[in-house]
Formats: C-alpha cells, structure tokens, sequence
C-alpha cells in the first residue's frame, strides 16, 4: 500500500550553491533517501569521455547512450548511479575532467532524456527502501523531473561566495561558467519554488529554513 506520508524533497540551484550539503542534511535528518542528480551528469559524463566521445559528436553520444543501461546503488541514505552494472569513483566524477565537460553533455537533449525515467524511478527505490521520501538535487527537478514534488526550493548565493567555497573544497570548478550553460533550466526550476539565498547563511540556518516546513508537515 502507498505510504500517504511520503514526500519529494525538490532542490534545485547553481554549482556551489548549498545544495549537496543541505540536501544530504535532510536525507539524515528525515530519513529520506539523497538523489543528487548533478553525480549522475557527472556519472555520465565520465562514461563518455572514457569510451571517447565528445560533446560535439552527436552520433557518439547517442550510440553510447544506446549502450549503457542505468541502476541504482542504495548505500546509507544515498542512491548511486551504476552505468552497466558499475560505478564511477568519486574521484573521477569530481575531476577537473568531468567538470570541465559535463556542462555541455547535460545540455544534449538526447542526454536529458536518457535519465530521466531512471530519476524519476528514484521515489520506488526510496519506497521499496524503506524511506520516509527522497530528496533530490539538481537543476531540474522541481520544474521537469518532479513538478508535483511536496516541496521545491531554489537556492542561490553570490559568485565570489560560491567560488570560495569550491576553493575551500580543493576543486577547480567556474561556477559561473557552468550556470551560464545551465542556465534556462536554472530559470524554469526557480519558478514556483521557495527562493533562498544562501550567501550570508551557514549552513546550519540553511537546513532550519528547509527543515522547517518539513517538519511541520510530518507532524502533521
Ligand atoms: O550539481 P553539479 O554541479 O554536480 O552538477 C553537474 C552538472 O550537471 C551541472 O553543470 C549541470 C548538470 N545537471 C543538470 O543539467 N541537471 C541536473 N538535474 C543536475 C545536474
């Protein structure tokens, strides 16, 4: 029988904005199992690139989507891609490599499409695991993936903040770059969603924001 308390958590924003830390925050809090989409670009883009495809080679990339089939690896709380049967290590996916390329892969429409039944599929997987919902990640998720979530937040921060923090975090990353690519799906998700700017807030307060109105509907 469906749990009629289970509830999609959908945050979407920029590179380096709050999201991983926060959403990961919550999965522990609420016993909700993370989704963090932006790995499963990155997943994906490690792929490609190590089968030899380019951005640019539309014929390679479809041919090498054809190829690859998608399943998911709960450990803990959080819910892995595997491509084929194997997952990419964390260092490969936050590689300069893959940062540097994922941007243009995820701008392919054929890429989009490829994963998109596999994220929706996360809510069964977080159902059939016994969680008491699924947040999910992304830059996508509140506007494409789940529309109807139970909650969408957006969050935001200044560049110069969010390139520090990428700096604290040992990564080469331009931030801004990436938004720019990324960023008419930026603007659908933030329609409808509760804004946040988390440039002056720790992430401690951040949480309080998104916990809040979680907690005051499971209590519920
Ligand atoms: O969250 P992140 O920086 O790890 O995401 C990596 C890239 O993946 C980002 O530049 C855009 C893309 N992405 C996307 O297009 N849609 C998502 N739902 C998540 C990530």
């Amino acid at each position: 029988m469906a749990n009629p308390s289970f509830i999609i958590v959908a945050i979407d924003g920029g590179a380096a904005s709050g999201k991983s830390s926060s959403s990961r925050t919550l999965s522990e809090r609420f016993h909700l199992l993370h989704a963090d989409t932006g790995s499963y670009y990155r997943a994906l883009t490690a792929e490609l690139l190590r089968g030899g495809v380019t951005p640019t080679d539309l014929p390679g990339v479809k041919a090498a989507l054809s190829a690859v089939s998608f399943t998911t690896r709960v450990t803990g709380r959080s819910a892995e891609i595997e491509l084929s049967g194997h997952t990419i290590p964390d260092a490969e996916i936050r590689s300069a490599e893959v940062t540097a390329h994922v941007a243009p892969f995820a701008a392919i429409p054929e890429v989009r499409a490829a994963l998109l039944d596999y994220q929706r599929g996360q809510a069964d997987t977080a159902r059939k695991n016994n969680f008491r919902g699924l947040v999910m990640e992304g830059r996508d998720i509140g506007s494409k993936i789940f529309p109807d979530a139970d909650f969408r937040f957006f969050l935001f921060a200044d560049p110069v903040e969010r390139a520090r923090r990428r700096e604290q975090q040992g990564l080469q990353d331009q931030v801004a770059k990436r938004d720019t690519l990324d960023s008419q799906r930026l603007q659908e998700s933030l329609q409808g969603a509760v804004l946040i700017d988390s440039t002056h807030l720790t992430l401690a307060q951040v949480v309080e924001t998104l916990a809040a109105p979680i907690a005051a509907r499971l209590a519920a």
